[in-house]
């Protein structure tokens, strides 16, 4: 199957490899539809978000934002005065207009430039490189949290929407069809009023002033599209997300922290869970729909990088995790590893190869150890390894947290725990995979807490009443719980925290308390300086691994060699073979590529002049025209996400006239 459309198109990106740094010229059509999302996306924001950025006066000196200030600088326009920079103390006023002082300790500051939207100026505090500057893997250290739950929902993340339709809403899919017929609350603009609503600049403003530098956010492939064809009906909330993703951007972008894009939700599903968009058996490179699923998130993949590839993203975002927890014990390793190295070519195919040319890109450990990862693809470009260490789903463990250990060292048996099962590891696979980050970790070693494994009944672990019991917990409980998060922090060492919020259940209680790193800070078992956990396994007894710091130049885009031939043979696209597929791959369901391109939207800044924000238009790589992915005519396609035939096909189909 080597002539599929997806073989085709990326082998002609991969003739674009030297291409970045050309001028590229548009082609027409491409240059029209530019424009017709442009006009869209300038009314959607004209209604939206009306007065964003455009209370803010045209005036910046740079100067002013590269001094940390406790005051801040301001502009002022005849009846107002608004800052454009501000460290500790100062008064940030937000979008509506409403007004909140920055809280940070740290020597952060941020930076709102009207003139240039895109200054990269600002620092979450003293130890953190401006996002202006290049970030050093292994010497600076990532603190991050995820913001999870708000473009891609979990029952326990927002509780509220899922008791308001329960029982039927068990993932988003059944939450979007039970949403749409509630037209009575607003159908399913409820989502867009979470999406406005959940994470505010006050969020991210605290999350700067936590001492934290990343945000990972999860975000789902109705964000660009969703199809409507027969079989296909996706329910999901289509091409809204986006416009609050860019929203959540900017406040990063002020803030001075960076981000990775997670693309969290594929179609097919590529893990069967709740938070893949639809509790299913794994579609994605598994199963008949398989390789149609695999190659239109392969277009999505595509899309994304087009957009954080851009100059004016790409300090902001320097890594894409492609899909998040394809689970390869279904998948197979072999698949996965043809799936990683096609998108790996697509993606550098865009962006060119070696450090700077476009996004880092994190793939997922797909739940197997760390060491299984080690010497992966060889001769790849900056490929970053994520792992999401967690003891709560691997059984009923009653072993107490709020007791000291045999060195009075409170925690129990979980402190060192951590240290030992995730820091040897990681540390190892710095050396022998490369760049490795833990992409999520929660304050819980145990899977307790209101609906956390789905609508329904808690988990059967004993002790769940205790621990969902957060306004009671006593001292020695968390001092246990804090000395458990900060031995994790030092075993991961570069980490996002799931997640940063959790939205309160029909109590009025947050139902998962030690999923919540907001509220962990307010309630004192979370660090209020997450440089405190340096040394922690250490202290504990752990003796230090050899990894020194230094990641070896093939990891970082230093060296930029090239995938040895005997790889791509071994991991050829298509896999040879597809799990739970009835017939060969050969007879699978494929798409074309000759749909209309989707380009996303950049942000708009209506004061900002056309000279900063023209060249910024979704698209990097003005040479990549091939076309997105679309069914064949006249081929039929089994549901996308259970892949049953209703006649097993005997021959490819490539449509009636071929
Ligand atoms: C980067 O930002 C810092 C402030 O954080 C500023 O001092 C410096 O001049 C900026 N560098 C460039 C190249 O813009
Ligand atoms: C749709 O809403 C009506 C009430 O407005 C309800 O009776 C019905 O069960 C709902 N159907 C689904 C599929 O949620
Ligand atoms: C205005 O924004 C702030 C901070 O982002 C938020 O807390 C507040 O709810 C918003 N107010 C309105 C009326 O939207
Ligand atoms: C900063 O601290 C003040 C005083 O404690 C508080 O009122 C304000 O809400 C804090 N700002 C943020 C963004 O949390
Ligand atoms: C739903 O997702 C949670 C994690 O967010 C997981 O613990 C749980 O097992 C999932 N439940 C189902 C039924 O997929
Ligand atoms: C603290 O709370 C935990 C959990 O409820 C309990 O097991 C423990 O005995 C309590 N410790 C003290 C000193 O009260
Ligand atoms: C809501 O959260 C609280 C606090 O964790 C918990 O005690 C309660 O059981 C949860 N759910 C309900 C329906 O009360
Ligand atoms: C991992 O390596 C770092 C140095 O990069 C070292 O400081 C740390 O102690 C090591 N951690 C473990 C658990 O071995
Ligand atoms: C650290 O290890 C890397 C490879 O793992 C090696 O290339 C580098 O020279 C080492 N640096 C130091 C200072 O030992």
């Amino acid at each position: 199957m080597s002539s599929t459309p997806i073989s085709s198109s990326s082998k002609e990106l991969l003739n674009n490899n030297s291409s970045p740094s050309k001028p590229r010229t548009r082609s027409n059509r491409r240059r029209i539809i530019a424009l017709i999302v442009a006009a869209v996306v300038i009314i959607v924001l004209a209604v939206v978000l009306p007065v964003y950025f455009t209370v803010i006066r045209p005036k910046h000196d740079h100067d002013s934002s590269s001094s940390s200030s406790s005051s801040g600088s301001s502009s002022s326009s005849g009846s107002s005065t608004i800052a454009t920079t501000g460290g500790d103390g100062s008064v940030v006023t937000t979008d509506n207009g409403t007004q909140f002082t920055y809280n940070n300790s740290f020597g952060g500051f941020w930076v709102n430039d009207p003139a240039n939207p895109f200054n990269d100026n600002a620092q979450p505090n003293s130890w953190t490189p401006p996002l202006n500057t290049s970030w050093t893997f292994g010497v600076d250290r990532i603190y991050g949290v995820n913001l999870g739950g708000l473009f891609v929902t979990e029952p326990f993340i927002t509780p509220s929407f899922f008791e308001k339709y329960s029982p039927v809403a068990v993932d988003e899919w059944t939450l979007s069809v039970a949403m749409a017929n509630d037209t009575a609350s607003g159908g399913l603009g409820q989502l867009e009023t979470h999406y406005a609503t959940f994470i505010t600049e006050e969020d991210i403003a605290q999350i700067a002033g936590a001492g934290l530098n990343w945000i990972r956010i999860p975000i789902a492939f109705w964000a660009i599209e969703t199809w409507a064809n027969e079989p296909f009906s996706e329910p999901f909330l289509a091409k809204t997300s986006w416009t609050y993703f860019l929203r959540v951007l900017e406040w990063a972008r002020k803030y001075g922290l960076r981000v990775i894009l997670d693309l969290h939700a594929v179609p097919g599903s590529q893990n069967g869970l709740n938070h893949s968009g639809r509790l299913s058996p794994v579609n994605f490179l598994s199963g008949n729909m398989g390789m149609a699923n695999a190659e239109r998130t392969l277009y999505y993949i595509r899309v994304l990088t087009e957009f954080v590839s851009q100059p004016a993203y790409r300090n902001l975002i320097p890594i894409f995790g492609i899909i998040n927890e394809p689970l390869l014990g279904i998948i197979g390793k072999d698949q996965l590893t043809s799936f990683y190295l096609e998108a790996h070519n697509m993606i550098r195919g865009i962006t060119g190869y070696g450090e700077g040319n476009g996004p880092y890109i994190a793939i997922h450990d797909g739940f197997q150890s760390l060491a299984s990862w080690a010497d992966f693809l060889q001769g790849s470009d900056r490929i970053i390894l994520d792992t999401h260490p967690y003891f709560s789903f691997g059984g009923i463990d009653t072993s107490p947290i709020a007791i000291d250990d045999a060195n009075g060292n409170p925690g129990g048996k979980w402190p060192l725990q951590a240290c030992n099962a995730w820091g040897p590891t990681i540390n190892a696979s710095q050396t022998a995979f490369g760049v490795t980050i833990a992409g999520e970790f929660a304050a819980s070693p145990n899977d307790c807490g209101y609906w956390l494994v789905g609508v329904g009944p808690e988990s059967t672990n004993p002790q769940c009443p205790e621990y969902d019991d957060y306004p009671n917990y006593n001292d020695s409980m968390k001092a246990g719980i804090s000395n458990y998060v900060l031995a994790s922090m030092d075993a991961n060492q570069d980490w996002f925290f799931w997640t940063w919020k959790i939205g309160p259940n029909s109590t009025g209680l947050t139902g998962a308390p030690l999923w919540s790193y907001q509220l962990g800070l307010q309630e004192g078992w979370i660090p209020k300086d997450p440089r405190t956990a340096t040394g922690k396994c250490a202290s504990l007894g752990l003796a230090p691994d050899p990894f020194n710091g230094t990641y070896a130049a093939w990891a970082t885009g230093g060296v930029t060699s090239s995938i040895p031939a005997s790889s791509s043979a071994s991991f050829p696209w298509p896999p040879t073979t597809i799990s739970n597929a009835v017939v060969p791959v050969t007879l699978m369901p494929t798409y074309t590529s000759t749909a209309t391109i989707i380009t996303m939207p950049a942000a708009t800044f209506t004061a900002a002049p056309s000279s900063v924000t023209a060249s910024v238009n979704g698209w990097f790589d003005a040479q990549d025209t091939v076309g997105g992915v679309l069914t064949v005519a006249g081929c039929t396609y089994p549901d996308e996400y259970n892949g049953i035939f209703t006649v097993t096909p005997t021959a490819p189909c490539t449509g009636p006239t071929s």
